[in-house]
C-alpha cells in the first residue's frame, strides 16, 4: 500500500450537512423564473460556483442576464442561504466526521479543505471544526471552479505534499473530476450513480476509519 500523507476534504455535504440548504436557496431561485430544479440538475451544480450555478440554472430556461442582474441574484441566493445556515452549529456535522478528523490527526496525516463555497470559513467556525485544517481554500482563492483541479492543487501547497499521496472527499461529480485530474485519490461521498469516476464511493464517513477506506482503496488496487 502506498502512503497517504494528506487528506483534502471538500465541505458542503462531505463534511457538513449544507448541500441540502445550497438546493433549496437555488430551488426556490429558479421557481422565480419558473424553471424546476431537478435533482439531476442539482447533481451537476454541486461544487460549482454561486456565479456559474446562477448561469446554468438560467440556460434551463433561456434566460440570459446582464452582469448587474447576475450580481443581483447572487445576492439574493447567497441572503436566503445565509438565513438557512445562521443557527447552524456542530449538530449538522455529518456522521463521525469528528471522529475521522481526530484520527487523521492522531495519526499526524495532513488535513486541507478544497471547497468552491465562499462561505467555508464561516461554516467551519459555526461547526467548530476549523482547528483541525491547517490549509482552507475557498471560493474565495480560486479563479477557477471545479472541476479545475487548482482549489485542490492549492491545498495541497499549502499542506506542502504532492497530489498522488493525498485523497480527496468529494460528494460532487465535478469535485471527482477535479480530484482526478489533480492526480488525487478521489473518494465519493453518496451514491455510486452519482459520482461514477471516484475511485472509491462510500454511502457517508458512518461505519468508515481512514484505515478502513485506506483498506478498501488497496483491495481495488487503487493505492
Ligand atoms: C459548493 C456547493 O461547495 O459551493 C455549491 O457544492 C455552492 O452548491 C458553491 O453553490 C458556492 O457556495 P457559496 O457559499 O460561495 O455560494
Ligand atoms: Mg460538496
Amino acid at each position: 500500500m502506498k502512503t497517504v500523507s494528506a487528506c483534502i476534504f471538500d465541505l458542503d455535504g462531505v463534511l457538513v450537512d449544507t448541500a441540502k440548504y445550497h438546493f433549496i436557496a437555488w430551488r426556490n431561485l429558479a421557481a422565480r423564473w419558473h424553471i424546476e430544479l431537478t435533482h439531476e440538475e442539482n447533481e451537476k451544480l454541486k461544487g460549482v460556483s454561486r456565479k456559474d450555478s446562477l448561469l446554468h440554472i438560467v440556460a434551463l430556461g433561456d434566460i440570459t442576464l446582464t452582469d448587474e442582474e447576475i450580481e443581483h441574484w447572487c445576492a439574493v441566493k447567497n441572503e436566503e442561504y445565509l438565513s438557512l445556515v445562521a443557527g447552524m452549529n456542530a449538530s449538522e456535522l455529518l456522521p463521525n466526521v469528528v471522529e475521522l478528523l481526530e484520527e487523521l490527526k492522531t495519526k499526524h496525516i495532513k488535513i486541507g479543505l478544497g471547497s468552491a463555497s465562499k462561505n467555508a470559513a464561516f461554516i467551519l467556525e459555526k461547526t467548530g471544526i476549523q482547528h483541525f485544517f491547517e490549509a482552507v481554500v475557498s471560493g474565495n482563492d480560486v479563479t477557477h471552479s471545479k472541476p479545475h483541479p487548482e482549489v485542490f492543487h492549492k491545498g495541497a501547497k499549502m499542506l506542502g505534499v504532492k497530489s498522488e499521496e493525498t485523497i480527496v472527499f468529494e460528494d460532487s461529480q465535478k469535485g471527482i473530476q477535479a480530484a482526478k485530474s489533480g492526480g488525487f485519490y478521489a473518494v465519493g461521498i453518496g451514491k455510486e450513480e452519482d459520482l461514477k469516476t471516484a475511485d472509491l464511493v462510500i454511502p457517508s464517513f458512518e461505519k468508515y476509519t481512514f484505515e478502513d477506506i485506506k483498506q478498501s482503496l488497496s483491495q481495488i488496487n487503487k493505492i
